[in-house]
């Protein structure tokens, strides 16, 4: 049990590497860190990414319907898996947070005016007091937008979601996205043009950092 547990973001747009990081971090922590990702992680959670990500309605519903059903999977989430696992004394890693929420439905959807209900909702899931916190550090992998595209459509591995086939400049508004959101909150990028063995390296070393701290 860690007297102090963290709980750490890894995040980044489609085609990052961010899942072959998530798959050398099980490797390399094993049952010490309780892994977990959003939309998901519980079962009432992975019902909500099927519904935000595979359903066609949801893509016609409305923008303030599609950002809530992120953070209902998000509250769902704290609840049942990060509160717990934290107060177990066990760290808790999550391949994404509410930096895509950020990153996707206000810039690479155009709705900054969802700013406001982000903040609000934000403060809400994350309420200290509860058990809960905010993560203590996001890890946003980043890499030319152009490249994370090209990456993520040649994957045969990647499970097509609807998000998939945007655009470059969706892309481009998705890395603009996780760049602001690092104005506000604690992100560390990672240059996510290295090989795969030193993206790997060099998030080791922010977490070597950060378990210090
Ligand atoms: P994944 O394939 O890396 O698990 O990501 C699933 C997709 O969900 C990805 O295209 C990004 C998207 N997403 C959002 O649009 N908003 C969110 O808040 C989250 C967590 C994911």
């Amino acid at each position: 049990m860690k007297t102090n547990p963290k709980y750490i973001v890894f995040d980044g747009m489609d085609g990052s590497g961010k899942g072959t990081q998530m798959k050398l971090l099980q490797e390399t922590f094993g049952d010490s860190v309780v892994f977990t990702r959003e939309p998901g992680g519980t079962p009432f959670a992975e019902e909500i990414r099927t519904l935000a990500l595979d359903n066609p309605l949801a893509g016609k519903s409305t923008p303030l319907n599609n950002f809530l059903l992120f953070m209902a999977a998000r509250e769902e989430l704290q609840q049942n898996l990060v509160v717990p696992a934290l107060r177990s004394g066990k760290h808790v890693f999550s391949d994404r947070g509410d930096s895509s929420t950020y990153a996707f439905q206000l810039h690479g959807e155009e709705h900054e005016e969802l700013l406001d209900v982000f903040t609000c909702t934000r403060e809400l899931v994350f309420a200290e007091g509860n058990g809960r916190r905010q993560p203590d550090r996001y890890i946003v992998f980043d890499l030319p937008a152009h490249v994370a595209r090209e990456r993520a459509l040649r994957d045969p591995r990647r499970v097509q979601n609807r998000f998939d086939l945007r655009n470059l400049n969706y892309y481009e508004r998705v890395q603009t996205g996780f760049r602001k959101f690092a104005q506000h909150y604690p992100v560390v990028f990672v240059d996510a043009m290295q090989s795969r063995e030193d993206v790997h390296r060099s998030v080791k070393e922010i977490l070597a950092k950060e378990f210090a701290a």
